[in-house]
């Protein structure tokens, strides 16, 4: 096993483990029949190359070390989708007061979105994995942010790629529209969601109900 597999492995195991405790959150929200403020959660363990360019940015010695590990944050991320803007705020009130992790810093950038039109909520956790050499204490990025958020996130991540940073003018001034549209959307779900999640929770009976019913039909068979 090569140097940088050992030294990712605890960030691997942290992630899926945060993968499932995180999803584990809808599940539960599910269970009560209650609208999920999670809408759905992705994870990754950063890809060497991204680990290359963050630390040639950062004047840091591309290996695997200690400084590394406390100098990049993002190495294990996680994403939680919301539907709602107020989603965000529970969700990272829910996180807060969880005892199998650690908050050590939380930026908001819906308060104040970025230069770029970048708008999410991110917390830095600390994360105990045990391992079969002890517990290992990994460091993790959890970046919170509604549907339109994330789209908007995305597609300026995959044009950023592109062009390295240094968009064109039009493209630039696209982006800052649909950064202002990506808001605008957010705060008309806000205007009618409780007619939204009315809807939802109606439509969840409504497929428990016909599951009941397939199931009926089954047995019969
Ligand atoms: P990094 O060195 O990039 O981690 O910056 P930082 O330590 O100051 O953290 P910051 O909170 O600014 O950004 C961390 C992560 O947020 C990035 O790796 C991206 O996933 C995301 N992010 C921040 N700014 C932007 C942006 O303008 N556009 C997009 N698409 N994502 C962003
Ligand atoms: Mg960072």
């Amino acid at each position: 096993m090569g140097q940088w597999d050992v030294f990712l492995s605890p960030y691997k195991q942290a992630v899926d483990e945060l993968k499932v405790k995180l999803k584990g959150m809808r599940s539960q929200f599910a269970i009560n029949n209650t609208n999920s403020p999670v809408e759905f959660v992705t994870g990754r363990v950063k890809p060497l190359a991204s680990i290359y360019d963050k630390s040639l940015q950062k004047g840091l010695p591309f290996e695997p070390s200690d400084k590394l590990a406390t100098e990049l944050q993002d190495i294990a991320g996680l994403r939680i989708m919301c539907q709602f803007v107020d989603d965000i705020a529970t969700v990272t009130e829910l996180i807060r007061q969880r005892v199998d992790m650690r908050v050590i810093e939380e930026k908001d950038y819906i308060t104040h979105s970025k230069p770029s039109g970048y708008r999410s909520h991110h917390m830095i956790i600390e994360y105990p994995v045990e391992t079969i050499d002890g517990q290992k204490m990994v460091i993790g990025e959890i970046q919170i942010r509604t549907l339109a958020m994330n789209f908007w996130a995305s597609i300026e991540h995959s044009l950023n790629y592109k062009y390295n940073g240094a968009f064109p003018k039009e493209i630039n001034d696209r982006l800052q529209n649909a950064a202002e549209a990506a808001f605008r959307l957010d705060e008309e779900m806000s205007q009618i969601r409780s007619e939204i999640q009315e809807a939802q929770a109606y439509f969840n009976e409504y497929k428990e109900d016909l599951a009941v019913l397939n199931n009926t039909e089954k047995e019969r068979e």
